[in-house]
């Protein structure tokens, strides 16, 4: 039998236990023995629970029993989870994590901690949910060399602008729903000001690079300033407004990684990603793009990817299975040079200074009238920051293009 603990009994714990109490036969059969929860680490108690009496408070008789051989640690936060992570490969049990903090901090230290333990750190559910994103780019695409990763990383940042644009729903209304469907972090400002896709983003460019991406150093703007105006003007420039993740290989090595909201043609298959859904496009050098899609949040699809972490920790005893991410530090460029169209909302009656800062650009016209819009020809960003301060005030806010 294979005992597991599952370290974190909240909305993805509950999800984990449940995964496994439903899926059992299938997810036994997979791992060619029966897997089992022993117990669940929580500071709290859950009187009344089905799985009440599995409920320990203390690590360490998680850690001394050798009877658990695979630990799901599904906490969040760095403080004790990164303690716990490291005690237990340190004892050569396997962990699997949907923890996206830990893993853009110190993956690749633990990584090589479970190389030295024989043992496994796996993070499938730490991008994208319950979208096998992790694994292919590990094992399906390791014939390519990856140039981009671009995508819906935040499931709860692409269900707000969804309901916004579709639904006429306000931001604030939007994001309760979020919270109120398990989507949201904790604390909703590391969705909404990007942290949540821009640790995601450092997971999915280090396995890119192979090196050390830190989330730190990529250049990030959350949805917190969009506005129903910027919408509306996507509408009519017949683009979506999405919240997307950009990585992307420069020929000296160095990679490109960005996080923001951009405006996005209609037509792109990005576009038609909505509501909690991510969808990611992996760009490798022979077989150009492979488009991943799922639901990239909520309970029972994060914890099912967690569980088949399990199950690949099983099926491999004793063995660590590759993944290609070392410490050493990636160079991370400044998106200054990046080259792209950018739309302007501006104040009312600044078409002709917009028309003289961004000459050959065109203006977007919405009803009612109190602002007005523009989209610039393709220019280097560093170029349209220039440009926009110049501007000041007339410039309302703004948006890349894809
Ligand atoms: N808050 C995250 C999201 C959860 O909305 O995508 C999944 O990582």
């Amino acid at each position: 039998m294979i005992k597991i603990a599952v370290l974190g009994y909240g909305v993805v714990g509950s999800g984990v236990v449940e995964v496994i109490e439903r899926n059992n036969a299938e997810i036994s059969r997979k791992a060619g023995d029966e897997v089992a929860v022993k117990y669940i680490l929580d500071l709290r108690d859950f009187p009344g629970d089905p799985h009440e009496d599995k409920i320990v408070h203390d690590f360490d008789m998680i850690l001394k029993d050798p009877e658990v051989s695979v630990l799901c640690e599904v906490m969040g936060g760095v403080g004790p989870a990164y303690q716990y992570t490291k005690r237990a490969l340190e004892a050569g049990k396997s962990v699997c994590t949907s923890n996206k903090e830990l893993v853009a901090l110190h993956g690749a230290e633990l990584l090589e901690l479970a190389v030295a333990n024989r043992c496994n750190y796996m993070f499938e559910a730490s991008v994208g949910g319950g979208i096998p994103i992790i694994r292919a780019v590990n094992s399906a695409l390791t014939a390519e060399r990856i140039q981009a990763v671009t995508g819906i990383l935040n499931g709860t940042t692409n269900y707000i602008l969804t309901k916004m644009a579709k639904e006429g729903m306000d931001y604030s209304q939007a994001l309760k729903q979020a919270q109120e469907l398990g989507y949201a972090e904790r604390n909703p400002e590391a969705d909404v000001e990007g942290w949540d896709a821009c640790r995601k983003l450092a997971i999915l460019s280090s396995l890119m690079t192979g090196k050390n991406v830190s989330a730190g150093k990529i250049r990030m703007e959350g949805i917190t300033k969009i506005s129903k105006a910027d919408l509306e003007y996507a509408r009519v420039a017949k683009m979506v407004v999405k919240p997307l993740v950009l990585g992307k290989m420069l020929e000296d090595g160095s990679v490109v990684a960005m996080v923001a909201p951009f405006m996005v043609p209609e037509g792109h298959p990005l576009a038609r990603v909505d509501d909690v859904f991510n969808g990611v496009l992996v760009t490798g050098n022979m077989l150009g793009d492979a488009m991943f899609y799922g639901r990239g949040a909520g309970k029972l699809p994060t914890a099912s990817a967690v569980v088949a972490d399990v199950v690949d920790c099983a099926k491999h005893p004793g063995k660590t299975v590759w993944c290609f991410w070392n410490q050493e530090e990636a160079s991370v460029a400044d998106s200054s040079q990046t080259r792209r169209a950018f739309f302007v909302r501006a104040a009312a009656g600044s078409q002709d200074v917009l028309e003289k800062a961004f000459p050959e650009g065109r203006a977007l016209l919405r009803s009612g009238g109190e602002d007005m819009g523009f989209i610039t020809p393709v220019m280097k960003e560093g170029e349209f920051d220039a440009k926009c301060a110049e501007l000041g005030d007339a410039v309302l806010g703004c948006l890349r293009i894809l």
